[in-house]
């Protein structure tokens, strides 16, 4: 098998996620800890039933706490660059439902100097710009505002940098070489980064001023920061954070997942009904055969299909999720039926996505942090 990458910064290849586990030291969502969590869900989110969130780390122990009457914080983030696509909002639907289920708060991130000291082309405006875009996606997604926190890191640095510090002290260089592969030629800002993505998880034990839990759900290449985060957390005092981690949704031709930055990859919150039916018609990769007679005959591929593969993150139904997988794999649906249900489902979410930003214009301060 080709090899992949998953670093913070670059997703390559097909990403093998049960080695990814090993690799990373994290766990899998096993039927016990599905079994405890529904115990105070009621229901299982489908993310957790179709494996799209697979794995955690210390998530048992943030269910046990819970248990005992200790609540949870919740926290994640969003790095400013560009627009948001269809992959970005996967963790934050998900963040939703814990908080609805958990009635926890939720602090939301926004390091808008993280893509600024990693490209070469953005300035501090440009990030800072694209963050008041993209937090309207984030509103968008339905948080409670009395329940959300959002804040720019230089906005909110003075909350923040004192922590920042009591991290940085506790990390020398050849730490952050072997977890993230620095070499000489990165810049102080590049290494110093992962200082600031740290602090929020101690947020909740500072705003408390008691130990207090902090669970983030997010993509599963962000747990490298917070491998970092637990490790210094009991020197400096504050609970290890946890992690649920999610799986990426792949880009639209295969291999890697959505991207901003590599064109006709990703498909944005933004793109107009015609836009997104061009995009899956003339750029998803098929997973069905060359001729329509072999088609019939062999059945198509679902497992490499991406119009497929994006049913199973925005197609609620399981019934009829299932009922697509059987007749695109029996042969008896055609790719080019495939696209047309996945162009609607995709469409539906995006108009009332759309609709929801729109309406987020008015509310952003009651969201937002500041110094
Ligand atoms: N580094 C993340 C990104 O590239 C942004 C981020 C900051 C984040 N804090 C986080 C992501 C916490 C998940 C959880 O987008």
């Amino acid at each position: 098998m080709k090899e992949f990458v998953v670093t913070p910064w670059e997703v390559k290849g097909k990403v093998d996620y049960e080695k990814l586990v090993r690799n990373f030291g994290i766990e899998l969502l096993d039927e016990r800890i599905l079994a405890q969590l529904k115990k105070h869900t009621g229901e299982l989110h489908y993310f957790l039933e179709r494996k799209i969130f697979f794995a955690h780390k210390y998530f048992d122990l943030i269910l046990k706490e819970f248990e005992k009457g200790n609540k949870f914080y919740l926290y994640t983030g969003r790095a400013p660059a560009g627009p948001v696509h269809l992959g970005h909002l996967v963790p934050w639907i998900f963040a939703k439902w814990l908080q609805d289920k958990f009635n926890s708060i939720l602090i939301f991130q926004i390091p808008d100097e993280e893509k600024f000291f990693f490209k070469d082309d953005l300035s501090l405006e440009d990030t800072k710009k694209w963050a008041y875009e993209n937090i309207l996606d984030i509103i968008a997604i339905g948080f409670d505002p009395k329940k959300t926190k959002i804040f720019l890191d230089t906005e909110y640095a003075g909350h923040l940098y004192k922590y920042a510090c009591m991290v940085a002290k506790k990390v020398t260089l050849s730490t952050t070489k072997a977890l993230f592969g620095f070499k000489d030629s990165n810049n102080l800002g590049e290494i110093f980064y992962t200082c600031m993505q740290s602090v929020p998880a101690f947020l909740p034990t500072i705003w408390e001023k008691k130990p207090t839990n902090c669970l983030i759900p997010c993509a599963v290449d962000q747990d490298v920061h917070f491998r970092l985060t637990r490790d210094i957390a009991p020197k400096l005092g504050f609970p290890k954070p946890a992690t649920i981690l999610c799986k990426f949704l792949p880009s639209l031709t295969q291999g890697g997942k959505m991207s901003t930055s590599v064109e006709n990859t990703a498909i944005f919150t933004t793109d107009t009904p015609e836009k997104v039916r061009t995009k899956i018609i003339k750029y998803a990769f098929s997973g069905g055969r060359k001729t329509v007679k072999e088609h019939r005959k062999k059945g198509g591929i679902p497992e490499i299909d991406v119009s497929y593969q994006y049913l199973t993150f925005f197609l609620e139904d399981t019934k009829k999720l299932k009922q697509i997988y059987e007749d695109y794999k029996s042969g008896k649906m055609l790719t080019g039926e495939l696209k047309e249900i996945t162009i609607e489902v995709l469409n539906k979410f995006l108009q009332e996505h759309q609709k929801r930003r729109e309406r987020a214009k008015e509310k952003i301060e009651e969201f937002m942090l500041r110094d």
